[in-house]
């Protein structure tokens, strides 16, 4: 019977490149500046002898795992993945694993997830939370897990936050229409539990009392951040106000519903009808006719999320952060001045 081959090393890589092993450790790690040519020989040793650290035996040296948590309500939405992916693809770039969750924005889902990701020792959490009060708080509290809240703000949690200003974003949405000439406006806001779109519509509505225009709430729809919900809000609010000139979807599937819905009531849009979504999500562009919307910067969403994680999980140990990004609105061709006022 040959003698069992022993697994290579650490020290076998480092002997062949004729480094230490900690120089090795940084190379695999990332945790360090290596010099290329040295880091080279390393990668190369690494390959010959086909070297797999120890994953398990990593983690407890680096007291660490290189794993991210993430749970967002629902990725089969585009804002949610385009985050997701801005978060996975930077965390890559830092040696990290970022393992993905969806709550199906529901609070206990949420709750057991975050139990899931804690018991798999997770280095750090970035949340979009289900709802307004999430109950996996006091598990992320006694575990000392770092955590950042993302785009949903979570106030109860003394966690870092990384947020949109939505009421600028609301407010951006209804001076876009007003200045076209609309008056007769509709909203069709998102769920409950989603706190950003409440501060959209908190935005909007004063937007329309600063610039005078009377509002009545039952041109005020809820819809469901989906596709659906869009075409229902807007089927809800042209039956019950059909002299409505423009729509305000407080999302961009929501927005492009309420277009469907329109042309399948023989209202044109932007001629008839103008609609204007919020996110900015890659399809908006695509979609006919081009969605005119309030983005949400979602590259930088991610960026500084992830950033401010991996600078918790490194020991920044500053009080919360709480970082504000802003809206900017993209004119494309889903909005236009009202027939009758044109
Ligand atoms: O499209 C999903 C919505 O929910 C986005 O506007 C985002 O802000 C999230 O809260």
């Amino acid at each position: 019977m040959p003698p069992k081959k022993l697994a290579v090393t650490i020290r076998d890589v480092a002997d062949l490149a004729q480094v230490s092993v900690t120089t090795v450790s940084h190379v695999i790690n990332n945790t360090r500046y290596v010099e290329p040519n040295t880091r080279e020989r390393v990668q190369m040793a690494i390959k010959s002898l086909n070297y797999r650290p120890n994953s398990l035996a990593r983690s407890l040296r680096r007291r660490g795992t290189a794993t991210i948590g993430l749970l967002v309500p629902d990725n089969s939405n585009p804002f949610f993945a385009e985050v997701a992916r801005v978060i996975e693809d930077l965390g890559f770039e830092r040696g990290y694993s970022v393992i993905l969750c969806n709550s199906d924005s529901s609070e206990e889902r949420e709750a057991r997830y975050v139990d899931v990701l804690l018991s798999k020792q997770v280095d750090g959490l970035l949340v979009i939370s289900a709802g307004s009060h999430p109950n996996f708080i006091s598990s992320i509290l006694s575990s000392h897990v770092p955590l950042v809240v993302v785009d949903r703000e979570t106030p109860e949690l003394q966690a870092d936050q990384v947020l949109l200003d939505n009421e600028v974003g609301g407010a951006l949405a209804a001076h876009y229409l007003l200045d076209l000439g609309h008056q007769r406006i509709g909203i069709i806001i998102g769920p409950n539990e989603a706190a950003p779109s409440a501060l959209r519509f908190r935005g909007f509505c004063r937007a329309l009392q600063e610039r005078g225009v009377a509002w009545d709430d039952s041109r005020c729809v809820m819809g469901d951040f989906h596709y659906s919900g869009g075409e229902q809000g807007a089927r809800k609010l042209l039956d019950a106000h059909p002299d409505l000139t423009a729509i305000f979807a407080t999302n961009d599937l929501m927005a492009m519903g309420a277009v469907n819905q329109a042309r399948r009531r023989g209202r044109r849009v932007p001629e008839d009808l103008s609609i204007i979504g919020f996110d900015n999500i890659s399809q908006s562009a695509a979609f006919y006719p081009p969605l005119s919307t309030v983005a949400q910067p979602i590259e930088a969403l991610g960026r500084h999320s992830l950033n401010l994680l991996l600078a918790r999980i490194g020991g920044d140990d500053r009080p919360p952060q709480r970082i504000v990004l802003q809206p900017s609105l993209v004119i494309r061709e889903s909005c236009t001045t009202p027939k009758n006022e044109s």
